[in-house]
């Protein structure tokens, strides 16, 4: 659920952040602070906002006239309002505007924590906004390996032939690259930019991201390691269950060494695609890390091998590679040194060059296999499941 609360002051802000971090559940924070006691809710998309939560010393008539224009309409958000004492009319005038739970304060943790999962189980408000996306991972066991070509292109294919909106994220904190291989030109803003900000949501993610075509963005690495100083494993995650909730894919092209934030990436994804080539120093670094990915728990049933730049008349046979590293091949793609080389030197997805290349439908394959799994969302309108 995506969950905005709003404070009065900055301690009363740290407390209930404080409270939600013991929530074990994909949800999605905003936190912010009143402008001179003014809830400035035009700050936030209420239509997308599950529950939101305000604090007030007592119960604050403007904010009820607020709350009550719009939970008149609809059931998002829930409203949790928390004030100190009140007389009874003051609660049933609170409750008429259209607050769900009111919360005494001084804050008693398990009070906001059970108010929040009363509301949850209220399937009507926490199924709105459901995410839509899934999240694919791509890791390279060594580098070099055509992670970050595979990624890109796959989801250039995607946003074109599927007509799928998909957000590729470079999670590399040094030296990212995956902007050269879809444009001529960088960016001007990087993750580093957005991800820690409060208030971060698809507005945001939209205007800081490079837009590759109409329904692809890239969020580029940062420029440098000092502005990557100060991201956390939990920006990360904001970050994908924002993202989740308005692309159909997001695309992170991860580092080889893998900190808390890959970790987080891994720990999100639908799919964790691990690159290796066929030449033994590849089939080693690949054993190493498929078991550092178990070690870290990672659930095998996500992981697909690709092994890119395969050419059956020359390298090692499937079969022998398969054996040596003890894994599937999920999918293999084709070695063409000449039009992936024009590919990354002029900054152009490959099937923009040549669409009927053979790494075009290998990394179809891909697609299909990917696309398989999209839930769609239902086509029913949400009043019409409940007013028939
Ligand atoms: N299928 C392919 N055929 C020919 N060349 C390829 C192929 N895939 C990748 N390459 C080449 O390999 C180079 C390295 O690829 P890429 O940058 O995608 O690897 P990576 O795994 O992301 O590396 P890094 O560890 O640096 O992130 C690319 O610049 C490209 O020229
Ligand atoms: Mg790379």
């Amino acid at each position: 659920m995506k969950i905005v609360a709003i404070a009065s002051t900055a301690e009363m802000l740290a407390q209930i952040q404080h409270i939600l971090q013991d929530i074990q559940e994909n949800d999605q924070y905003i936190f912010l602070q009143r402008h001179n006691q003014d809830l400035r809710i035009d700050r936030i998309d209420l239509a997308s906002t599950n529950i939101l939560i305000l604090d007030s010393e007592s119960i604050d008539q403007a904010d009820l006239r607020l709350i009550s224009t719009f939970t008149r309409e609809n059931a998002n958000p829930a409203v949790i309002y928390m004030a100190g004492p009140c007389s009874e009319e003051e609660l049933i005038n609170a409750i008429r505007s259209g607050v769900m739970e009111f919360i005494h304060t001084p804050i008693v943790s398990h009070d906001l924590t059970s108010a929040i999962e009363r509301i949850r189980s209220r399937k009507y408000i926490s199924n709105t906004h459901k995410p839509r996306g899934k999240v694919l991972s791509f890791i390279s066991c060594k580098g070099g390996a055509g992670a970050t070509f595979i990624a890109s292109n796959l989801g250039h294919i995607i946003s074109t032939e599927q007509a799928k909106k998909v957000l590729m994220i470079d999670l590399h904190l040094q030296f990212g690259d995956a902007s050269f291989y879809l444009s001529d030109e960088p960016g001007l803003a990087t993750l580093a930019d957005i991800v820690t900000k409060e208030g971060l949501d698809n507005t945001v993610i939209a205007t800081a991201a490079m837009q590759i075509n109409e329904n692809y963005f890239l969020l580029q690495a940062p420029d440098n390691e000092e502005d990557s100083l100060g991201i956390l494993a939990r920006h990360i995650d904001n970050l994908l269950t924002i993202a989740v909730q308005d692309y159909d894919f997001v695309i992170v092209d991860l580092p080889i060494i893998i900190d808390a934030l890959a970790m987080k990436s891994l720990d999100r994804s639908d799919y964790i695609f691990v690159v290796m080539q066929p030449t033994v120093p590849y089939m080693r670094a690949f054993t190493k890390m498929n078991h550092l990915l178990t070690k870290l728990g990672c659930e095998s049933q996500k992981i697909r091998t690709i092994l890119n730049r395969y050419s059956p008349s020359i390298d090692i046979p499937l079969q022998k590679i398969e054996e040596a590293i003890q894994t599937k091949i999920s999918f293999t793609i084709a070695n063409d040194y000449v039009t992936v080389s024009k590919s990354v030197n002029i900054g152009k997805p490959i099937t923009l060059l040549d669409s009927k290349n053979i790494i075009c439908s290998n990394l179809r394959d891909i697609v299909v296999m990917v696309s398989d799994h999209i839930i769609e969302k239902s086509s029913i309108p949400f009043f019409k499941k409940w007013f028939g």
